[in-house]
Order: structure tokens, then C-alpha cells, then sequence
């Protein structure tokens, strides 16, 4: 099918500029993405455009000119978050910097309007954002309102000029915790005349066209982790290439889950048989991260190491030529700060320095790159990979290091007035609310954020307490519920990702891996890290902490905290608590944003 001209997406740095485009392709809509100071006659050929969030500050900055340029496009235009604000200010109307909202609200519809087509009056949307419109230049209406809760109506979170065809959304309708997100991108489309001619199938030739283009004759080695992004890719260079230019290397940093290297090697050596290379290299990487507690000075040391292994291996086999293949895909990119405008979040162990210096010298091929687990899954089904395969969790690069938490004995000094500000907010009867001494990664209106986990004991939070607190709480990023028993206090214990630890925190994972396969709930997660804290709940000097982070999401961008049946905490809380060490089970209860995933 001939595709149709696409949606631009412009990026201007947002989390979520992939993200929208990938949301299109979803439904259909061929999107494509582009820079602000692309060719104007390139994004003119669109048949719409809209203006990703942005992680900048303040709506008054450096990207105005290129973006007003857009503006005057004849063209339909929907706008969001910073983008939203761009057409605003664009327009005459006002940006503040305050009124900040993070997570869910409800978006009120105020006025008709054909963009919210088939959406209820009220509705789900999520919101990260800090600058906000107060007023509306002349044409323009607000079609939209916010709230969380019962909290104060924000103004202006839609606004319109229907003449113009200029749309604006304070929040992200490309995530999918905006309940009907995908219903009013949908619209937008329908708006441009766009036609529904974009499917998955679309990607294959043009993937397998570029592999062998980029490989010009040369041989490839493929990092192989077991996971879905480099088992597809693993299938598209087998499809692409002739075999015998196929190698692959799987390394066992001794951060994998149990027994999962072992099955790597099984499953890649009946493959691609002597071309599959396997090393041990755990030792090396116990070593290189002993007394390192800060995560992105983990994932540094991890990424690098993973490096310099693959580069050893490659010269033994005499293989240094040879273009260096990787499963990264479009999330690793954006969260590692690798668009122009993006915020480093977390550095992804396959965005490291030398990564980065290796793709300058062209000696790095990652066909998946642009894409976002659905996607590759999409792909995968395309290239008639089983669903075995496919329908895996993901699994973090840097794998269970960045799931066991080290401390080095010292309590944040922050700890203090984040307890004073806790005590202050008041809880319901029964609750008892402890901010932990350690600090964990998150994200808030694009911007990470290494704060402190909130503590609550008693009865189970309420889901609306819990996202409205989040909001408020100063110093705060993440909350966690005691499944485990009383306690207290809870006192930091002094320590490194050791192979005991790795070994308490896989026994744990696979404990509540067994539990989902058992119950049949691994379809109702999309994700469910298990993590081991450096803190004590008892007075065991040398105890730990186990959390367990289960998610729903389809992309990892943001996530929600799914329900799960009783019976699976029944079976899995008091099996962890026997294990040596655990003092107790956390549950995480944190939506993303503020809290990321992964803790670190
Ligand atoms: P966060 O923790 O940022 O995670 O909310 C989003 C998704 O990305 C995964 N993740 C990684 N994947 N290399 C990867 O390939 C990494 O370094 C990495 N860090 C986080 C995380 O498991 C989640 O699915």
C-alpha cells in the first residue's frame, strides 16, 4: 500500500516526541519526526503537524523561532505541553512559569469541539508539566480543564481555534495512561485527512534493506541478552545476512536472573551453533563495582566494562572489523539524554561514551533504534519469531546491578526535613509514614530526579492519596506499602551488589516469576522488577529490604501500578521473608512520572 503523507512530529525534546509518532503508526497514520530547524519545505509537505512536549524550562527560549516558522505554516497543528504553550504564546496568549501538575487528572471538556470526538466530558489524562497557559489570544478558546482529585481546577488544559485548525493539549494524550489519548490523536489525524495506510509489515523490507546497506559486506557481531530487542535483531541480520557473517557474544555479567544465561546459551547455540560465543565475565564486574553507590557512576562502570569485554572477545576471534550490532531501541536513546534537547534520566549501558565514539566511527549498526517495544514486538511477530520470544518482560541492559541498591552507611542529609514535611501533610488513621534513608531515581516534568522513598504501614493506601501525595510531597519521588511486619526503625546497612546480595535478590525474582507464570499473570504485567534495598526493618545489622515494582505500560515511558490478585502476595510475601537476610516485602505503588521503573 502506498503510505500517505505522514504527521510530523516535531521534537523538541519532550520524553514523549517518539513516543507521539509511535502512537500514530499504532493506529495506522504513517508519522514521521523531525528537528525544529528542519527544511520548512520538508515539514510543509505534511499533511499535519504537532509539536512535541519539551524538557526546557521556561516556554521563552532558544527553539522560539524555528517553532513560530512552523506556526505559520497552513497546516493543522496540535501542540503539546511545550508545544501547547508555543501556540499560546504564539497567538497572544500568556505562559507562567508555576502551577505545576505530575501524573493523572481529570480533563473536564468545556466547550465542543471535533478534536474530542467520541471522548467522554471527563476523562483520565496525564500531566508533567511546569509552565502553564493563563490566558488565550483572540480566535482561541479554552476547551478543556484539569483537576486531580479534588483539587484546584487548573485553566486552559485544551484550548482551540477550530478556524485556524490549532489544537493545544496541556497534557500528553501519547501516553497511555491518558485514558482516551489515542481517540483524540485519532481525531487530529482524521482533521488532516490523513489515511490509515501504516502497519508493522512496513518495517521489515526497509529494515532488512538498511542492514545490508549498512553492512556493505562486512561481518557482524550481535550482543545477545535473551531479551526481546536483541533476539529480533539477531533474526533480522540472520534474514538479512548471509550466515556465516552472523556472530554473536553473550556475556554473563553475574548481574543476570537465575539460570538465564544458561538458557541464552542453549537457545543461541542450537541457532547459529560455533558462531555463538559465551563469556563468564562476573568476577570482573563484582570487582569493578565494589564500594560504588551512585547509579549513574554504575552504569558507567557497567557499560564501559561491557565494552571492553565484547572488544576483547572481538579481537580474540579476530573479529575487531567487524561492526559492532546492538538491540538498543528508542527509549534507551531518549532516557540516556540522546536527543539534542532530552534530559539524561539514566544512561543506558548501550549509550556510554565509548558506544557513543564507536557510532561516531560508523562501526555500530542498531537496526531498532527508532523503535519502542511494541513495536520491535510488532516486528518480531513480522519476522514469525515465537511468542515465547516475543512476549518476554523487558530486562534492564545493565540487569540486576541496578536492582540491588548500595549504600556506603550514610543517611541523606536531606532525610530530616523530607520527615518533617511528611509529618506535616497528616494521614488517615491507622497509616504510620516513614521516609527511607536512601535515595532513588525519578523523573518529574522531564527532569530526573534522585529523591527519597516514602514508607506507609497500616491498611493498603488508597490509589488517589497516593498519586495526590506524590504530587505534593517535597523531596519525595517514590512510595512503597509494608507488606512485611511491623517495625521500628530502619537503619541503612553498608554494602555493594556482592554475589550474596545478587543471589538473595535472584532468588527473590524468581520466586515472583514462578508466582506469575503459576497464577497465569504474566500478560497482566508488562513488567515486574524485583529490588533489593541496603536498609534493615529489624535488628538484624546485615538485613535487607526486598521491593517488588510490579508495572503495567507498553512503552516503559510511563507506568501504572496494575492490580493484582491477592492470592499472588499470599504465595510470594511470606516466601521472600524466608529468605536469608529480607526483613521485609515493599510494595511500590509509585505511578512514572515521578518514579522511574527501575530505582536506579
Ligand atoms: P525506567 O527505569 O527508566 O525504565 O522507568 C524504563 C524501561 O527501560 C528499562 N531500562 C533499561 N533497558 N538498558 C535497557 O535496555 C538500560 O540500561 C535500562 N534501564 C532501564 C526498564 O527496565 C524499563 O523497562
Amino acid at each position: 500500500m502506498t503510505l500517505h503523507r505522514p504527521i510530523t512530529v516535531i521534537d523538541l525534546g519532550g520524553q514523549y516526541a517518539h513516543l507521539i509518532a509511535s502512537k500514530f503508526r499504532g493506529l495506522g497514520y504513517h508519522a514521521v519526526i523531525a528537528d525544529p530547524e528542519a527544511p520548512l519545505e520538508e515539514i510543509a509537505k505534511s499533511c499535519g503537524v504537532v509539536l512535541s512536549g519539551s524538557p526546557s524550562l521556561s516556554a521563552y527560549d532558544e527553539d522560539g523561532s524555528a517553532v513560530r516558522r512552523i506556526l505559520d505554516l497552513p497546516l493543522p497543528i496540535l501542540g503539546f505541553c511545550f508545544g501547547h504553550q508555543e501556540i499560546a504564546k504564539h497567538y497572544g496568549g500568556t505562559v507562567i512559569h508555576g502551577q505545576p501538575e505530575y501524573g493523572p487528572s481529570t480533563l473536564t471538556i468545556t466547550r465542543e469541539s471535533p478534536i474530542f470526538r467520541g471522548v467522554p466530558e471527563k476523562s483520565v489524562v496525564f500531566m508533567s508539566h511546569g509552565d502553564t497557559v493563563t490566558a488565550v489570544g483572540p480566535g482561541f478558546h479554552e476547551i478543556g480543564t484539569s483537576a486531580a482529585g479534588d483539587g484546584p481546577v487548573h485553566r486552559f488544559a485544551a484550548l482551540a481555534d477550530e478556524e485556524r485548525r490549532r489544537w493545544g493539549f496541556q497534557y500528553h494524550p501519547e501516553v497511555d495512561d491518558s485514558v482516551y489519548g489515542h481517540v483524540m490523536l485519532g481525531n487530529f489525524a482524521e482533521l488532516c485527512g490523513c489515511e490509515k495506510t501504516w502497519d508493522a509489515a512496513h518495517l521489515l523490507p526497509e529494515k532488512l534493506e538498511a542492514i545490508r546497506r549498512d553492512a556493505a559486506g562486512r561481518d557482524v557481531f550481535l550482543l545477545v541478552s535473551g531479551g526481546v530487542d536483541s533476539s529480533v535483531v539477531a533474526e533480522l541480520l540472520l534474514q538479512a545476512l548471509p550466515p556465516e557473517r552472523v556472530h554473536m557474544l553473550h556475556v554473563d555479567t553475574g548481574f543476570m536472573r537465575d539460570q538465564e544465561s544458561a538458557e541464552v546459551r542453549r537457545l543461541f547455540e542450537d541457532r547459529v551453533g560455533e558462531r555463538f560465543h559465551f563469556v563468564d565475565a562476573s568476577a570482573r564486574f563484582f570487582e569493578a563495582l565494589a564500594g560504588v553507590v551512585a547509579p549513574e557512576e554504575k552504569r558507567r562502570i557497567i557499560g564501559e566494562l561491557f565494552i571492553t569485554v565484547c572488544e576483547e572477545e572481538m579481537s580474540r576471534l579476530s573479529l575487531s572489523d567487524a561492526l559492532l550490532a546492538q538491540g538498543t531501541i528508542y527509549p534507551d536513546t531518549i532516557e540516556s539524554g540522546g536527543t539534542r534537547r532530552a534530559h539524561v534520566i539514566k544512561t543506558h549501558h548501550n549509550r556510554v561514551p565509548l558506544i557513543e565514539e564507536m557510532i561516531r566511527a560508523g562501526r555500530v549498526l542498531e537496526p531498532i533504534a527508532d523503535l519502542y517495544k511494541k513495536e520491535v514486538r510488532d516486528l518480531g511477530r513480522a519476522l514469525g519469531l515465537p511468542a515465547a520470544w516475543i512476549d518476554r518482560h523487558p530486562f534492564p541492559g545493565p540487569g540486576l546491578a541496578v536492582r540491588v541498591l548500595n549504600a556506603d552507611g550514610r543517611v541523606p542529609e536531606e532525610l530530616g526535613s523530607v520527615q518533617a514535611g511528611v509529618d506535616a501533610a497528616g494521614w488517615p488513621a491507622g497509616v504510620t509514614a516513614t521516609v527511607l534513608p536512601l535515595r532513588s531515581v525519578g523523573v518529574k516534568a522531564d527532569l530526573r530526579s534522585y529523591e527519597l522513598p516514602l514508607c506507609l504501614s497500616g491498611p493498603r493506601p488508597d490509589e488517589d492519596l497516593v498519586a495526590a501525595r506524590l504530587k505534593t510531597l517535597t523531596g519525595i519521588n517514590r512510595i512503597v506499602w509494608n507488606l512485611g511486619p511491623a517495625f521500628d526503625r530502619v537503619t541503612v546497612v553498608p554494602g555493594d551488589c556482592t554475589p550474596e546480595r545478587v543471589r538473595t535478590l535472584q532468588a527473590a525474582d524468581a520466586l515472583v516469576t514462578a508466582a506469575l507464570r503459576g497464577q497465569g499473570l504474566m500478560d497482566a504485567v508488562w513488567q515486574f522488577p524485583v529490588v533489593l534495598l541496603p536498609l534493615s526493618f529489624s535488628d538484624d545489622p546485615a538485613g535487607c529490604a526486598v521491593v517488588l515494582r510490579p508495572v503495567s505500560s507498553e512503552r516503559g515511558m510511563t507506568a501504572r501500578v496494575p492490580g493484582l490478585p491477592q492470592a499472588f502476595f499470599d504465595q510470594v510475601v511470606p516466601r521472600i521473608l524466608a529468605l536469608a537476610g529480607v526483613t521485609t516485602v515493599l510494595l511500590d505503588l509509585s505511578t512514572k512520572p515521578p518514579g522511574t521503573i527501575e530505582w536506579e
